[in-house]
């Protein structure tokens, strides 16, 4: 795990797997089945990661022999966030690790021309004060649409939030530091930079599209 000196909020997730598995991502010849697969355990590492501070609080068992003393997760109830679509692709595997999670969903896409995002969708569970929010996005571009989602959820009263994506570029980093100073960001690749279409570089193309095969 690397805490960059470049931006104070984000952590590089660089455990050997989760960069094994990014490059398997970035390669144009990875089908749609395995691409998806490789999203969940990328997820679930990071998400591994990303919780590593949760509370605790101590508890005791009856092992077959005898009284033991043991752990339990206390706190707040951890929620997660995808932003469609691409965002659904890292839900099952963040599940498989923290089964009793809620999901609420934000529906944003980006405006080709303009590439701002465009909202369409927002649920999430009630009582949002008490709650832990993990935003998921695989992809962190310009930074709009993770922008947009935490500013909505923090309308509704959030106040925990941090944000899991897989591939970000710098621009989206700073924009969203910028505007959320509070927000911790993860991602297991900070690439180089933004084409002139608002992908990222070197990246591994249209999220979206990859996982659901729609081009
Ligand atoms: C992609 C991606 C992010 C957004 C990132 O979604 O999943 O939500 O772009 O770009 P930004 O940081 O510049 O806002 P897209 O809008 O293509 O929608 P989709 O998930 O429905 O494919
Ligand atoms: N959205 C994607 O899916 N990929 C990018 O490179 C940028 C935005």
């Amino acid at each position: 795990m690397n805490t960059t000196r470049r931006f104070r909020k984000l952590t590089v997730v660089e455990h050997p797997l989760v960069r094994h598995k990014v490059t398997m991502l970035r390669d144009r010849r990875t089908p749609k089945k395995i691409f998806k697969e490789l999203v969940d355990e990328i997820a679930m590492l990071m998400a591994y990661e990303a919780t590593a501070d949760l509370p605790l609080e101590e508890i005791e068992v009856q092992t077959p022999l005898e009284q033991a003393s043991g752990w339990q997760v206390s706190g707040k109830k951890l929620t997660l966030v995808p932003i469609l679509r691409a965002g659904l692709g890292m839900v099952e595997g963040i599940l498989r690790l923290v089964p009793s999670a809620r999901v609420g969903h934000i529906g944003l896409y980006r405006d080709h021309d303009t590439l701002e995002p465009v909202d369409y969708y927002f649920k999430v569970p009630a009582d949002v004060v008490e709650r832990d929010f993990l935003v998921l996005d695989p992809m962190l571009a310009t930074g709009g649409s993770a922008v947009s989602a935490i500013t909505s959820l923090k309308r509704v009263g959030a106040v925990r939030i941090r944000f899991l994506c897989l591939v970000a570029a710098p621009e989206g980093v700073r924009r969203l530091e910028d505007a959320h100073p509070d927000v911790p960001v993860y991602c297991a690749a900070l690439d180089r930079e933004l084409n002139e279409h608002g992908y990222i570089l070197p990246g591994l193309g249209d999220a979206g599209d990859r996982l659901f095969g729609t081009r």
